[in-house]
């Protein structure tokens, strides 16, 4: 595996608040829709949005944020963005949800230099059972070659009611993405046995049934090529 210290690289800055509103108004659509070529294939995600594109990661990130609730573990959480938007957002809120969002946790194999807690492999987590409310998988499930006992990791630190969320693009445009993608954080570490560049709708719902999860809700969002899975239960 790639030194840490080579890694430091693929984002820093936060997605701006224009990029992450749940409803795009309409002159943004329009933009997006002509920028599509650039933000879904040319740019990476801070270039795109230094002119005016909605990029892929704050897609991702404005599908996922209204579905948090409570103390999130953010699995492959990479450079941490997604918590860093969740507590910056809890800042002007109550008293409780802010301390939830500061004892809010993300954990990858490698550092990407924001602040994740570093663990071996997403099948044993250091955390007790039952200590968190929503544990996330954000584009990441196909490169975690590990992911059906991550997600059985998951059922056991959830609490009673909590949830886990995750978003994953399918295997067909997975795998031309990935061919095109030069930016993309696969290209500055080694790819494990196991890792795949995308998966189907009905794999990732029979994996998050089988680690016991009976309430399985999707929605598409970037024009239907990913999709947001939210399970309970
Ligand atoms: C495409 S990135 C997604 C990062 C972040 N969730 C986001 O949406 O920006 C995939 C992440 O999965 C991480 N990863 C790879 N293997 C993993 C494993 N076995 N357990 C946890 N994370 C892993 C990578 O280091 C990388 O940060």
């Amino acid at each position: 595996m790639a030194m840490a210290s080579q890694l430091r690289t693929h984002t820093s800055s936060l997605p701006p608040d224009w990029a992450l509103q749940p409803a795009k108004p309409a002159h943004r659509k329009v933009w997006d829709l002509l920028g599509a070529p650039l933000r879904m294939v040319v740019l990476p995600d801070e270039a795109s949005e230094r002119i005016g594109l909605t990029s892929l990661r704050a897609e991702r990130m404005a599908a996922v944020l209204p579905e948090l609730k409570g103390r999130v573990l953010d699995v492959g959480a990479g450079d941490n963005v997604l918590l860093k938007l969740y507590r910056r957002r809890a800042a002007g809120l109550s008293a409780a949800k802010l301390a939830d969002a500061e004892a809010s946790v993300g954990v990858d194999v490698i550092d990407w230099g924001g602040g994740c807690r570093i663990v071996r492999s997403s099948a044993e987590l250091p955390f007790p059972a039952a200590s968190f409310d929503t544990v996330v998988f954000v584009a990441c499930l196909n490169h975690i070659p590990e992911r059906r006992e991550a997600l059985r990791e998951a059922q056991r630190v959830l609490r009673p009611g909590g949830r886990v969320v995750a978003t994953m693009i399918g295997r067909f445009i997975g795998d031309i993405g990935h061919r095109l993608w030069w930016y993309s954080e696969d290209k500055h570490r080694d790819v494990a046995d196991g890792e795949v560049m995308g998966m189907n709708r009905d794999e990732v719902v029979g994996l998050l049934r089988e680690a016991g999860f009976g309430r399985v809700r999707t929605r598409g969002f970037v024009y239907g090529l990913n999709t947001l899975y939210v399970a309970e239960g």
